[in-house]
């Protein structure tokens, strides 16, 4: 193995690329892992000489408190190749600030941004042959922190490790999705961590979303946890509906994900010149809405989702088919989104930031 050190980062090349053996037309999202990772220790009130390193096991004492406790929180985010060969990421700062954020409100220390940026920019130089070019392609990024110190009092921990891992990507639901809405469980409360990339916001969902796969529904959007009236996230996903042709989406609180591609889309449709309404949208104006023809489309939004369609919802008994729509603001906002994130189009608010 051969070891670089620089004054930022530890190297230690993978001998042996496992790129040949990838089929990169059949993706099942996030299961292929390049070749290299990046890894940052905290220990003694600071983080360590980040290092980078083959793709690799890791061993930790059953102790560690991610594992009694949770204290674990992530990022998405995407690289992208253009039709030349450069490289780009959309937005890395939103993700940098965001899981920062996240971190504070599990009582994770801060990593600081220029391990952050020099971590993902040589990670990404070293496994960019495995960014491909094309509009369906991309290499999904993983940040994430957990707790490594091996202590089961019930404290936040002493010692963590912050990680980048990356997954080639393709679509992550290939075919429109169906909805139920959320009338007994919640994914988040006034106060809690749903606005957080914590990973048992993630994990919490699991059971629920069980249940509605077994009536023939994908996902579940999650209403607020007091009524149930209103229509929040899809959980791995931020959530749009369009009634006439205005967009609707939910206001950023502290239960609801501050969605890159969300915020993304509500300034697209600004420049598209479409009505956005950022505000409280009920279940019944969804369901009234469905009656009377005006509900045109609902769309998820998100790092890994892209712009992803809903073609029917469910709530109680009721289902309600959402019929294709010809004009579809979901098929623009994808193209959009994917032209700027792929250097095809022009990038008017500077989204666009490439790795060289
Ligand atoms: C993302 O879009 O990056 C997410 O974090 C959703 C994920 C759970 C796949």
């Amino acid at each position: 193995m051969s070891i670089i050190t620089s004054n930022e980062i530890d190297l230690v090349k993978a001998q042996t690329s496992k790129i040949n053996a990838v089929d990169f037309d059949n993706l099942d999202f996030g299961r292929v892992f390049t070749d290299h990772m990046f890894v940052c220790d905290f220990k003694d009130g600071k983080w360590q000489k980040p290092q980078i390193l083959p793709y690799q096991a890791m061993s930790f004492e059953p102790s560690a408190r991610v594992f009694h406790y949770g204290q674990a929180v992530f990022e998405g985010m995407k690289a992208y190749k253009d039709n030349n060969g450069k490289v780009f990421l959309f937005r890395p700062d939103q993700n940098f600030e965001r899981i920062n954020k996240s971190a504070a409100r599990m009582a994770i220390p801060g990593f600081p941004k220029d391990y952050f940026f020099n971590g993902l920019e040589t990670l990404l130089n070293l496994d960019k042959d495995w960014i491909k070019s094309g509009l369906d392609n991309s290499l999904y990024l993983r940040p994430f922190v957990i707790a490594t110190e091996p202590a089961i009092s019930a404290s936040p921990a002493n010692e963590y490790r912050f990680m980048i891992i990356c997954s080639p990507a393709k679509a992550y639901y290939n075919e429109p999705v169906r909805v139920l809405f959320a009338e007994k469980f919640s994914r988040s409360a006034d106060g809690g961590v749903g606005f957080a990339k914590a990973a048992g916001n993630y994990g919490a969902q699991f059971y629920p979303t069980s249940l509605a796969q077994e009536k023939g529904f994908q996902q579940i959007i999650w209403t607020d946890a007091s009524t149930h009236d209103y229509l929040e996230e899809a959980g791995t996903m931020n959530i749009f509906f369009r009634i006439g042709n205005k967009l609707i989406t939910a206001p950023n609180n502290d239960r609801i994900l501050d969605g890159v591609t969300r915020k993304s889309v509500i300034q697209l449709a600004e420049d598209l010149g479409i009505e956005c309404e950022v505000r409280r949208i009920s279940v019944k104006e969804i369901k009234d809405s469905a009656r009377d023809g005006s509900l045109k489309e609902i769309f998820g939004a998100g790092t890994a989702a892209v712009i992803s369609p809903v073609s029917a919802f469910g709530h109680g008994d009721e289902v309600f088919e959402i019929p294709e729509n010809q004009d579809s603001y979901s098929k623009l906002f994808k193209s959009t989104l994917l032209s700027i994130q792929h250097n095809k189009i022009d990038d008017k608010h500077g989204w666009r930031h490439e790795v060289k």
